[in-house]
């Protein structure tokens, strides 16, 4: 009993937490504006306009971050964040200068 308890976790961990597979289901549309481009690709984690969850979980509004880094994290992900290969570079540019200046 307790080996498969184990075991759903680990699988469930895998499922979950991998940002390995990439988001490939977002596809921006030509001219979206930013805002929406945050809504749809980010909130979900990072909060409405990145405030955070509860405030302050994964909050990114505001951040000291330079502008390329985090293009380059949009688009390349992280331990688990999914990286976004459908976002190209001028529309990752645009969200991190967006995040920016919440
Ligand atoms: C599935 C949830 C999820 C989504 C969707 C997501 N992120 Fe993240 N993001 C995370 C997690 C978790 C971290 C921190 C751990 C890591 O690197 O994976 C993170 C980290 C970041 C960081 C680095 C924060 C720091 O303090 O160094 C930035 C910047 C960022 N995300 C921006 C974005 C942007 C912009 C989008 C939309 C294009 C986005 N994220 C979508 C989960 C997500």
């Amino acid at each position: 009993m307790k080996k498969t308890t184990l075991l759903t976790i680990m699988a469930l961990a895998t499922l979950g937490l991998s940002g390995c597979g990439g988001n490939d289901e977002f596809k921006p549309t030509d001219g979206m504006p930013v805002n929406d481009l945050f809504a749809q690709a980010c909130a979900s984690c990072h909060g409405e306009n990145g405030s955070g969850k509860f405030g302050f979980l994964l909050k990114i509004a505001g951040s000291e971050d330079a502008i390329e880094d985090m293009a380059q994290k949009i688009r390349d992900g992280g331990h688990i964040m999914p990286a976004f290969v459908n976002i190209s570079q001028s529309e990752a540019i645009s969200i991190a200068t967006y995040v920016k200046g919440q």
